[in-house]
């Protein structure tokens, strides 16, 4: 499988073409996908096994708009992607799909996000190479960075065909204690979206 490691950043928002482009499957019968995200609690695709792994020097951030799941055009909503941390450790969950199974997630992902090559390390001690789909800074759907209370108020008023924003950080901040994942950013933003008044 070619690697490929971040850094460029799509004009469009759509990057499902490009993302067709950037690996070579061809010959290969199942590849690992990290979900860090949506991906880990959504679940709306075949695998053959799923398994906790982590990746080093990328942390998790609600720094990603979204205008086709948890906001619209007019009023993107906040989703996670990925920045670089030195030494920085992400939990998620790695599915073993089939190279067929890209096709949905390409689309499913397609707003900003590429696919990149990095090594998933598995609770077992192994390794393996996979696939993360990660929203670089400064694409086209780029929000950037706020402050947690910030984030959150601006999550409290975004919905989109998906379902309210608000819905996707508590279900990711419910998956990841369910990993045991020490989140220090998505654990804020949901904090301060509980303290908002008529919050569950
Ligand atoms: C992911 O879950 O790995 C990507 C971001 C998302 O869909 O929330």
């Amino acid at each position: 499988m070619k690697r490929t490691t971040p850094g460029s950043t799509p004009a469009n928002h759509d990057t499902t073409a490009l993302n067709r482009a950037r690996q070579d499957f061809s010959g290969v019968e199942s590849v690992w996908l990290f979900g860090y995200g949506s991906l880990i609690y959504k679940v709306d695709f075949p695998y053959i096994e799923r398994k906790p792994a982590t990746i080093r020097g990328w942390s998790r951030r609600l720094w990603q708009g979204s205008h086709d799941h948890r906001g619209t055009f007019e009023h993107p909503g906040r989703v996670a992607t990925l920045v670089p941390e030195q030494d920085a450790l992400c939990t998620g969950i790695a599915y073993r799909v089939t190279p067929a199974t890209f096709a949905h997630l390409d689309h499913r992902e397609k707003n900003g996000y590429l696919r990149f090559t990095m090594t998933l390390d598995f609770a077992d001690g192994q390794s393996a190479e996979g696939i993360v789909y990660i929203a670089c800074a400064g694409n086209a759907a780029w929000l950037g960075p706020a402050n947690e209370a910030e984030i959150a108020r601006h999550v409290a008023t975004a919905a989109g065909p998906s379902g309210s924003n608000r819905d996707y950080v508590l279900k990711l901040a419910r998956a990841l204690r369910e990993l045991g994942a020490d989140d220090r950013h998505v654990f804020a933003v949901e904090a301060e979206l509980r303290g908002m008044q008529g919050a569950a």
